[in-house]
């Protein structure tokens, strides 16, 4: 659970500066910086998506936060396209990106993905494809029985989050509660694409610090398993010694599907 001068849950409406969080974890994707923590999600969300096998009409992305990356490689490959986040700050700072007057347009992270295409498409041409397949940005909060407040949605054929279950979950048993929570939102046989960090404790946005739960390779992998997936790719990165944002033992994608 959440010491006392780590900030969590409300927090990220008060505390949680989307600008900063970017330009701390996602403006430069060299892979020299934040020791290649950026380059390393984006590349295996690449590998991910670029077999197109994990397709279908409509994707579900969980705690998006202030930067949509883990749906971009997505786009060609669905239809319809349902943001979420918990923060009113963050929904707000999205929909002004996407839709509205806000400066951030996401430039580094599309021309990251573009180089790694063969395609040659301009970034601005997914940008657009992006927004015209995006249906909303919905509220949702991972520790409520009902995770949409009574928004009703059908069942998804994919759902990708990243790094955001464990920013939600105070403990190892409620991020179980919420990846049984997740999967009844995906068919049987629906992909659900995960970013996360393990081992971590604490992360900062700025001067504050942000709780994260302390989960083990062997802890996540039995949470989704019992939540009736099957591991089909996991990709990995261990992180660096020292770190000035956070203490993240080391980070991964995975890609699953849904058996039962
Ligand atoms: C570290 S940020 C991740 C943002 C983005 N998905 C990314 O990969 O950079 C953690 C996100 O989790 C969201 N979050 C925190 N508590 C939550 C909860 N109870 N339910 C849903 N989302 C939550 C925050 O609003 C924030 O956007």
């Amino acid at each position: 659970m959440a010491e006392d001068n780590v900030l969590f849950g409300e927090h990220y409406n008060t505390h949680f500066d989307p600008d900063i969080y970017i330009n701390s974890f996602f403006t430069v994707l060299d892979d020299t910086v934040e020791d290649g923590l950026a380059a390393f999600i984006l590349n295996s969300l690449h590998s991910v998506f670029k077999s197109g096998n994990v397709k279908g009409k409509r994707l579900l992305e969980i705690g998006t936060g202030p930067i949509p990356h883990s749906v971009i490689p997505a786009v060609p490959f669905v239809q319809d396209i349902y943001l979420t986040d918990f923060s009113t700050v963050n929904r707000k700072y999205l929909q002004d990106a996407l839709f509205g007057s806000g400066k951030q347009d996401y430039a580094n992270v599309y021309d990251f993905f573009a180089k790694l295409s063969d395609a040659g498409e301009p970034w601005r041409k997914r940008s657009d494809d992006l927004k015209a397949k995006v249906c909303g940005i919905f509220p949702c909060n991972l520790l409520q029985d009902d995770i949409f407040s009574g928004s009703y949605f059908p069942l998804f054929d994919v759902i990708t989050s990243s790094l955001c279950i464990e920013a939600a979950a105070p403990d190892v048993e409620t991020y179980g509660n919420i990846a049984q929570k997740i999967s009844k939102y995906l068919k049987v046989g629906g992909h659900l694409v995960i970013v996360g960090v393990l081992d971590q404790k604490y992360y900062f946005v700025g001067e504050h610090k942000f709780f994260s739960v302390c989960i083990s390779e062997q802890e996540l992998k039995s949470c989704w398993e019992q939540a009736g997936f099957t591991i089909l790719s996991w990709n990995h990165m261990k992180g660096p010694e020292e770190n000035e944002y956070s203490d993240f033992g080391s980070a991964f994608v995975m890609d699953c599907v849904k058996k039962s």
